[in-house]
């Protein structure tokens, strides 16, 4: 992890798209095909650790037909939200001041929570990077599931933590009665990714708020609720009230996934307003995001025709795939979100070069003792390349 350029900062560097062949290892030389497209032959066994849905994008060959590994979601972003930012371009010479103001308001009526307590970013992976430097700068360590969505982890790790990675359930959900046992007087934060990334699994609302309740009495618990919005009903499973009632809780949410904002970057943290203070510190906040975003973001906000009609089209491309997969003879965990994680029969990274060659992004995982594929939910064209893809190689 502490190697002078590890696989995951090598990554983030972009080298393996563009210039510095030179001071590439040997190892990003060969996935590089003739022209600087990396060669998908060699792509997942190369990215076997410290894959990203970055890196697997980076490397996916040209010509995908389905584009089915970062839980992007592919109806969005909604038509008032494509308006707002044809209406609000001619504003691009403005610092997003007003419009700055405007989405942390709206946020905060509709969450009961004062707008001093909500810090904006673009999307929020500044917010999990805000939290791992804040909350590793003195060593300790970071509590988190495994698998999970290892993004805050990792980072805290190249600071200064260690990781105590806690195994999921036999029902493949985040363990928080052994996530609790794993806590000890050096944990400075507790991750907890709900619903889990890459399982798609809830854990149970009274349980997760009486553990907040209890741990956050000694420990700050970060909820990142990326997916909440695909459940039911997101305003009960969310542990905004825990916020609302004083805990030491910090709740991450992003535009990217069911408001399809993935590439128009916009999320935000809510917490106490100390905390919300010191994580300002390590971010940019409402500066890093673009005058349209925000306005596409202050339209799209609980647009729930928008929303409704999104989630309806993701749960029939899901049963699409149970479907697909119960007939091959395999296996799935449920999925509360848009994405599906099952068990397959081979190599995982043979199974990720061979839907390569097909044009189909996937990710996969070995856990569990298991071999895994993680399948976005994309729209039912992309469904059904997965699916023909996948009944050749089955
Ligand atoms: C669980 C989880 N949290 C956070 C993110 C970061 O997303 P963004 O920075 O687009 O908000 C992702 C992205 O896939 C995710 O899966």
């Amino acid at each position: 992890m502490s190697t002078p350029m590890n696989r995951r900062q090598l990554l983030k560097t972009g080298a393996l798209l563009t210039g510095g062949l030179g001071l590439l290892p040997p190892l990003a030389g060969n996935l590089l095909a003739a022209g600087g497209h990396p060669a998908p032959a060699d792509m997942f066994d190369a990215l076997r650790h410290h894959a990203t849905d970055e890196s697997v994008m980076l490397a996916a060959p040209p010509e995908l037909k389905a584009r089915l590994a970062a839980n992007e979601n592919p109806f969005g972003p909604s038509l008032k939200a494509k308006k707002a930012i044809q209406e609000s371009i001619g504003e691009g010479n403005r610092y997003p001041f007003m419009i700055g103001r405007e989405l942390p308001n709206k946020i905060a009526a509709y969450e009961n929570i004062p707008s001093s307590q909500i810090l904006m970013s673009a999307g929020s992976s500044p917010i999990l990077l805000a939290a791992a430097m804040y909350f590793s700068k003195d060593g300790g360590n970071v509590v988190t599931g495994d698998p999970s969505y290892d993004d805050l982890p990792d980072k805290a790790e190249d600071f200064k933590a260690k990781l105590i990675k806690v195994p999921l359930t036999a029902d493949y959900k985040l363990d928080l009665d052994a996530m609790e046992k794993a806590i000890n007087a050096d944990t400075k934060l507790v991750y907890i990714c709900n619903p889990n990334n890459p399982t798609a699994t809830v854990v149970d609302t009274e349980k997760l708020r009486s553990f907040c309740e209890r741990v956050s009495a000694k420990v700050p618990v970060f909820i990142d609720e990326a997916y909440i919005d695909y459940l039911d009903d997101p305003k009960a499973a969310s542990m905004m009230d825990c916020v609302r009632k004083g805990q030491n809780v910090i709740i991450a949410r992003t535009f990217s996934k069911l408001y399809g904002f993935a590439g128009l970057r916009v999320g935000y943290a809510v917490g106490q307003p100390a905390t919300i203070r010191a994580l300002g510190n390590y971010t940019n906040g409402i500066m890093s995001i673009s005058v349209t975003s925000l306005s596409a973001a202050v339209a799209a906000y609980n647009d729930f025709e928008y929303l409704h009609e999104a989630k309806a089209k993701t749960q029939a491309s899901k049963k699409f795939l149970y479907e697909v997969l119960e007939k091959e003879g395999y296996t799935y965990i449920p999925s509360a979100a848009n994405f599906v994680m099952f068990p397959i029969k081979m190599d995982s990274n043979k199974f990720g070069m061979e839907m390569f060659k097909r044009g189909v992004a996937i990710r996969t995982w070995k856990f569990s003792g298991k071999e895994w594929c993680r399948i976005s939910l994309g729209t039912m064209e992309e469904m059904q390349e997965f699916a023909k893809a996948f009944r050749e190689i089955s």
